[in-house]
């Protein structure tokens, strides 16, 4: 008798510690300086504490599943304390986060409520009762997670950063900018027509996101299964809107403390407003290992505002107030400013590109515009505000920015991979040097078959002269002293194209027109700046007469240009593929690239990243 007395009494102590545990008495503090004190709930799977922010001295006050993934934080994502910071259930029923000087950094302002009890839940839930009743609960106060048991209803909002989700009467899922610009909303599908009258929605634990409403004929309605969907029992799903403003849905397991993401609301995250700050554009850079898309500036007529953080946006260096009557529009192609609503009202207009371009440009409110070149016919005129772009190869819109002075373009990618890594760098040497050789045993086969089976055609000649168009192995005396193209091109100048040409051709019956369009193009092939070569379709385009040849500018010499001295070796390394490419005339050009196996769109965008590069590198 008396033994299973003792009994009793002892399972009785061991229950009321184990309660003990997971109620959290009034009086209670945990702080910052000592993070392995924790509250936990009576099975352990999720813990209150304080958590480091990386290495920094700021900590933050969160809820956490067993492992460390955190589901709920006192406050929002920014809100941090420092080392002395503490977290008190008071014995007036609030609980306070206070940081080293005593200052109050979040409050549950559940004083006077009668609040007797606090304690935290194995579904996560921390829950303030006054005896019976709740009066407080994470859940009901969620900051930018939604768990499973957890119900999101109308009038809750997640934030984070600029960003908010909410869930509307109608049963749509909307994500916003500043409260104001709608970059996502979701509706019912038209199938599941339905009036809802107190809609719900939910992560429900075997991944499955879920609008919940009587007036589903089966009580609920799935908006999206997730990729990992029925699998692992012992996995939490969780809901999260993320700095970055999209929305995920992600999966963890019990004691990793680390979360897999398993579905997001939007797959293109440029297509998120403000990703990439105030006339920041956002972009999926090809050339780097990570699809995570990269933030920069229009031009170089900007600068980032933070340069340790590209997602804080650009500033025009000069301002467009400081130059009122004679501001210019900077062109990008394939970017487009986003508009969403409420904007797309008043933004929207039905004008024809080059309208487009100079209705922003004469009216002073307007700073930049897209024409969507989409078939829609539209354009959007950006009015003073927050300006957010998208650059992507697939996007048919062209955009304008209003800048003072003349524009100067963001050098091509490759002189940022230039500076990124050695591997990089290594490859396209060997790009490069692949390209040339192929070039030269090419040049060596050809030449050898043409002495084999036409030395004895008088054909020969003739077909030998195309490959000579120009003069360049043996150039003249007064020419050496110049590079060849500068010579070339005040000849040209002069009107003396014969001058230029190789002296065997001008005895021959030759088109004139033909040959003087070919320098010209070749001239357009040799500009320094990459972004000014014209593509090998155009090159053909304006051979073959389809496409007007503009002047070109005037090429300049190796010493008076951007190259250095002490890269002469580099920079002849460039001129030899210049005049390379000036020395082959129309159609062996293009050819002669696509028997390397590129085709000649890609084989030129090749070229100009390998010739940008070599200049990158003589800085
Ligand atoms: C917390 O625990 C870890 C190991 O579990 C230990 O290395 C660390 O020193 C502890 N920190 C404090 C402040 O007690
Ligand atoms: C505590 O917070 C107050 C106001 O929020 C701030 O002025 C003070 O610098 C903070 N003190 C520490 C030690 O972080
Ligand atoms: C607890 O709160 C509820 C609702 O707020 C109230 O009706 C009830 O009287 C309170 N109970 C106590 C003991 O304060
Ligand atoms: C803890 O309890 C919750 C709710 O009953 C349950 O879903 C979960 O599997 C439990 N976890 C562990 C580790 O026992
Ligand atoms: C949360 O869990 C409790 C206990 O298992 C259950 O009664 C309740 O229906 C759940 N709520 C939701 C929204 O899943
Ligand atoms: C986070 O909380 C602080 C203070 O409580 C507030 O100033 C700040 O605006 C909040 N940030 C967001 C994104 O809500
Ligand atoms: C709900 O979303 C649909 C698109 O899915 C949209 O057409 C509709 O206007 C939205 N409704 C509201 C009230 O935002
Ligand atoms: C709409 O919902 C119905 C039934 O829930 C489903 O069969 C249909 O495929 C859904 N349509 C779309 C476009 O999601
Ligand atoms: C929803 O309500 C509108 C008007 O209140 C009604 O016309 C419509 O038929 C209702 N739809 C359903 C599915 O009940
Ligand atoms: C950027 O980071 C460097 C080194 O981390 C620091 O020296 C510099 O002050 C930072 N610049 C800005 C604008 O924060």
């Amino acid at each position: 008798m008396k033994t299973q007395n003792l009994l009793v009494c002892l399972l009785l102590f061991f229950c009321a510690t184990a309660t003990s545990q997971t109620t959290i008495q009034l009086g209670a503090t945990l702080s910052a300086s000592n993070p392995n004190k924790t509250w936990s709930s009576p099975n352990n799977s999720f813990y209150i504490g304080f958590s480091q922010v990386g290495f920094s001295s700021s900590y933050t006050l969160t809820i956490n599943y067993n492992g460390g993934v955190p589901i709920w934080t006192a406050g929002n994502a920014t809100t941090t304390v420092d080392s002395k910071g503490s977290f008190q259930f008071l014995s007036s029923g609030n609980l306070r986060l206070l940081n080293g000087s005593g200052a109050i950094v979040w409050d549950s302002n559940t004083a006077r409520l009668g609040v007797t009890t606090a304690s935290l839940d194995d579904f996560g839930n921390l829950v303030l009762k006054n005896g019976t009743f709740f009066v407080w609960s994470s859940f009901d106060n969620p900051t930018d997670t939604i768990v499973p048991n957890q119900t999101f209803t109308v009038n809750q909002v997640l934030r984070s950063g600029s960003y908010s989700f909410r869930f509307l009467s109608t049963g749509n899922l909307t994500l916003r900018w500043n409260d104001n610009i709608v970059y996502w909303n979701k509706g019912l599908n038209s199938s599941a027509d339905a009036n809802l009258t107190s809609p719900a929605l939910g992560v429900q634990p075997n991944g499955i996101l879920t609008i919940f409403d009587v007036a589903f004929t089966s009580g609920s309605y799935i908006v999206a299964y997730s990729n990992d969907y029925a699998e692992g029992s012992t996995r939490l799903r969780f809901l999260r809107l993320e700095k970055d403003g999209n929305f995920r849905m992600y999966s963890t397991d019990i004691g990793s403390g680390t979360a897999t993401m398993v579905w997001s609301a939007l797959t293109d995250q440029c297509e998120i407003f403000g990703y990439c700050g105030n006339l920041g554009i956002c972009s999926y850079n090809d050339l780097s290992s990570s699809l995570s898309p990269t933030c920069g500036c229009p031009s170089e007529n900007f600068e980032p505002v933070d340069v340790n953080d590209s997602r804080q946006g650009c500033k025009r260096k000069v301002e467009i107030e400081s130059c009122v009557g004679s501001a210019t529009m900077l062109v990008l192609d394939n970017v487009k400013f986003l508009t969403y609503l409420p904007e797309t009202v008043s933004q929207v207009f039905f004008v024809g590109i080059s309208a487009c371009r100079l209705n922003c440009l004469s009216q002073s409110s307007c700073i930049a515009s897209t024409s969507l070149s989409d078939g829609t016919g539209l354009c959007y005129l950006k009015n003073q505000g927050f300006i957010s772009g998208y650059q992507n190869p697939v996007l048919p819109s062209t955009s304008y920015v209003k800048i003072c002075g003349p524009a100067r373009p963001n050098p091509p990618p490759g002189v940022q991979i230039a500076g990124k890594s050695k591997s990089s760098r290594l490859r396209v040497w060997v790009v490069l040097v692949v390209v040339v050789i192929t070039l030269l045993g090419l040049i060596a086969v050809e030449g050898g078959l043409w002495w084999w089976c036409c030395r004895n055609s008088p054909k020969f000649v003739s077909l030998s002269a195309q490959y000579a168009l120009l003069e360049y192995a043996s150039v003249s005396s007064e020419t050496n002293r110049k590079k060849f193209s500068v010579w070339a091109c005040e000849e040209f100048e002069k009107g003396d194209v014969n001058a230029i040409l190789d002296q065997r051709l001008t005895h021959q019956d030759l088109d004139l027109d033909q040959v003087t369009r070919a320098i010209q193009v070749s001239f357009w092939c040799i500009q320094e700046q990459p972004s000014q070569r014209p593509t090998m379709g155009k090159v053909v385009q304006m051979l073959e007469g389809i496409s007007e040849i503009e002047r070109p500018p005037a090429p300049k010499t190796i010493t008076g240009g951007s190259f250095g001295g002490s890269n002469v070796s580099v920079s002849s390394n460039v001129s030899t593929l210049s005049t390379f490419e000036v020395l082959a005339p129309a159609l062996s050009s293009s050819s002669s690239y696509q028997t390397i196996g590129i085709s000649p769109l890609a084989s030129a965008r090749n070229i100009e990243r390998t010739s940008s590069l070599l200049h990158s590198d003589s800085n």
